[in-house]
């Protein structure tokens, strides 16, 4: 039985002006007008062995999910399930919780399939066959996550290592995780040869993950069944008390099991894959012009080079700037050197510690 449990989040603060605490990334509308939330639903009803999906997120988001959920005319809505949070505590305690819920429901050789809501999946055909080999796996005890080829010294993600080798169709185990490495020692991986990146997917066999709760963050997992203890877990919303809910640590799965678990394994993932984090990534699903300008929405460019403008309701005119982004919003404009896309963050933290 596989079971895909879907994780969405965090705000997505990397592209302010569009993505807002209100209607975050994951509900935000691509260049083809689809969401990332509605395309992630749409895959995991594909690994989904029986229409099964839980969704973990905030109670704030619970409408917008559902309304996406339930425009896809292959979902059964009887057979969703999502688990509320009253406030964000990171990863570890949302899988904790959403382990606890599918083993009440499907027992503990059930495999869950970990797919956050703001990755930009193509290739759906070889996701969904890579995801197989992946639970296969899985069902072996084995905690499995899915190597991206590694482009660039990425600080912002997980690298890992690959071991002995298990199987043919590209399954190590892992020798090594390595979360959020410093840019120096993300160099030196890249220049390895030896890693790839952590992808943020992850598949897990219920018994053999909430036994490594048990080994290597006993206090997550005891918090999330106090969460558990006080709500009825048969139901298809769940909306956990607050109180309890702030008592779980804030703790990505990356830190509290993967870098420290024994038995894990890592398979050679060679669908396309984005994460799409900041503008920068979201240009890179835009063709250019000829002048490299990549543009969403209405613009015009003169002796402008190599810039991403997104117009929203207005029209957006740059006359001889290259190297720019432009986002353009009802109510907030964000003008960003090219190569600063990650300090977009900063003015979302600047407007929070004012406001
Ligand atoms: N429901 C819920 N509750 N979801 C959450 C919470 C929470 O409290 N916190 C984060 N998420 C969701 C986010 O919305 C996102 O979809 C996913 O979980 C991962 O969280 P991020 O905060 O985006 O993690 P990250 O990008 O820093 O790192 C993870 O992903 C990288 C790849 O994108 C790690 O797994 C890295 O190792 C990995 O390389
Ligand atoms: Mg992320």
């Amino acid at each position: 039985n596989i079971i895909p449990v879907i994780l969405s989040g965090g705000a997505g603060t990397r592209l302010w002006p569009v993505s807002r605490q209100a209607y975050p990334k994951p509900f935000m509308q691509l260049s083809d007008g689809q969401s990332l939330a509605a395309l992630t639903f749409g895959r995991a009803l594909k690994v989904a062995t029986d229409n099964t999906v839980l969704t973990v997120t905030s109670r704030d988001y619970y409408f917008l999910c559902k309304d996406i959920y339930q425009a896809n005319p292959q979902a059964d809505m009887r057979k969703q399930y999502f688990l509320l949070e009253p406030s964000g505590r990171n990863t570890a305690p949302a899988i904790a919780l959403a382990a606890l819920q599918t083993q009440q429901l499907y027992g503990n050789e059930a495999i869950m399939v970990v797919m956050p809501s703001d990755h930009l999946i193509k290739d759906e055909e070889l996701f969904i066959d890579t995801v197989k080999t992946a639970a296969q796996q899985a069902s072996q005890g084995f905690l499995t996550t899915f190597g991206i080829y590694p482009t660039a010294p990425e600080t912002g993600y997980g690298y890992i290592k690959a071991g002995q080798s298990l199987t043919a169709e590209g399954v190590s185990e892992i020798a090594e995780f390595v979360e959020k490495p410093d840019l120096a020692t993300a160099k030196k991986y890249l220049a390895s040869g030896e890693y790839s990146w952590n992808s943020g997917m992850f598949c897990f066999q219920v018994g053999a993950l909430l036994q490594a709760f048990e080994d290597t963050a006993p206090d997550v997992l005891a918090a999330a069944k106090n969460c558990f203890d006080a709500v009825d877990s048969n139901q298809q919303q769940i909306e956990f008390n607050a109180d309890l809910f702030t008592q779980l640590p804030d703790i990505s799965i990356d830190y509290a099991i993967m870098e420290k678990a024994k038995k894990r394994a890592v398979v050679d993932s060679r669908f396309d894959w984005n994460d799409i984090g900041s503008w920068n990534a979201m240009a890179g699903l835009l063709d250019s012009d000829e002048s490299g300008n990549r543009i969403e929405g209405k613009a015009v460019t003169v002796d402008a080079r190599n810039n991403y403008i997104r117009a929203g309701d207005r029209l957006v005119a740059v006359v001889g700037v290259d190297d720019l982004m432009v986002v353009d919003t009802t109510d907030a404009v964000l003008i960003a050197h090219k190569n600063k896309s990650q300090g977009v963050k900063d003015v979302v933290q600047f407007l929070k510690a004012k406001a």
